[in-house]
C-alpha cells in the first residue's frame, strides 16, 4: 500500500507529497500503538488520507473513490475497506467552526497524526511551501484572520499565509483527540508561536528599535 500511495503522491504541490503521508504514516503507528488502537485500520487509512483531498484535482471527498481503488486493487476485503473510508472521511480540518470530533479511536489516531504534521517546524514550511503554491501573500496587515464557521467558506478563503496560523494552524492543539498526541503537539506549537512572534517583530522593525 505504501508503494501504491507513494506513486500517487509523488508529483503532488498542493501540500500532500509522499513525504507528508510517510510522516503520518510513522506518526499514526507510533500514536497506535500508545493508544492501543487497530494498526491495519490506522496504517491504511494514514496512508491513503490524502488521496481524495478536496485540494488534489479529480478527487472527491464524499465517495472517495482514489482509496477505495486502491485498496480493491489490493484485494482488500469489503468491510476493512468501509472500515478504513470511514476513518479517512473523518481526518480533514474543514474550518475552525466546523466539529470534526472524530467517531472512533482509529480515526482519533489518524486525525491526530495529520494535525501534527501541521504544526512545529515543519508546519511553517508547509504553510508557506502551500501559500508560494497558490501565489498567496506572505502576510498582509490590512488583512484580519477569519475563523470560517463552514467549510465552503474556509475552502475559498485567499487570506495571506500568516493569516493562516490564526485560522488553523494554532487552533489545532487543542482539537487533539489522544494525550500521546497533546504531548508531542506542547513542543511543536511553542515553536510554532514563536515563529509567528518573530515574524511580526521583525515586519514592525521593534527588534530594530530595541537595539
Ligand atoms: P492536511 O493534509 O494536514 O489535512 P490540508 O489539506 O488542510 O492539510 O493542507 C495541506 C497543507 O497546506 C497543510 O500543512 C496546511 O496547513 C497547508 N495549508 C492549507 N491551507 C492553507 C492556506 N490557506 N495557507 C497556507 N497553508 C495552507
Ligand atoms: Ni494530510
Amino acid at each position: 500500500m505504501a508503494e501504491f500511495a507513494k506513486d500517487f503522491h509523488l508529483s503532488d504541490t498542493t501540500g500532500h507529497d509522499w513525504w507528508h503521508v510517510f510522516r503520518v504514516w510513522n506518526l499514526s503507528k507510533h500514536i497506535a500503538k500508545q493508544e492501543n488502537a487497530d494498526c491495519l485500520v490506522v496504517e491504511l487509512a494514514a496512508l491513503l488520507h490524502d488521496m481524495d483531498d478536496h485540494k488534489i484535482p479529480g478527487a472527491d471527498a464524499i465517495n472517495f473513490p482514489n482509496a477505495r481503488k486502491t485498496m480493491l486493487n489490493l484485494s482488500a476485503d469489503s468491510s476493512l475497506v468501509e472500515r478504513v473510508v470511514e476513518v479517512i472521511s473523518q481526518v480533514s480540518f474543514k474550518g475552525a467552526g466546523v466539529d470534526t470530533t472524530p467517531t472512533s479511536l482509529e480515526a482519533c489516531v489518524v486525525q491526530d497524526a495529520d494535525r501534527l504534521d501541521a504544526i512545529g517546524a515543519i508546519g511553517v514550511a508547509r504553510a508557506f511551501a502551500y501559500g508560494g503554491s497558490k501565489n498567496r501573500e506572505l502576510y498582509n496587515p490590512e488583512v484580519k484572520p477569519t475563523l470560517h464557521a463552514s467549510f465552503e467558506e474556509y475552502k475559498n478563503s485567499k487570506g495571506n499565509t500568516l493569516n493562516h496560523f490564526y485560522e488553523k494552524l494554532l487552533l489545532l492543539k487543542d482539537m487533539l483527540n489522544t494525550d500521546t498526541a497533546r504531548k508531542i503537539a506542547e513542543q511543536r506549537n511553542d515553536y510554532m508561536q514563536q515563529f509567528v512572534e518573530q515574524f511580526l517583530e521583525e515586519w514592525n522593525m521593534r527588534d530594530v528599535e530595541h537595539r
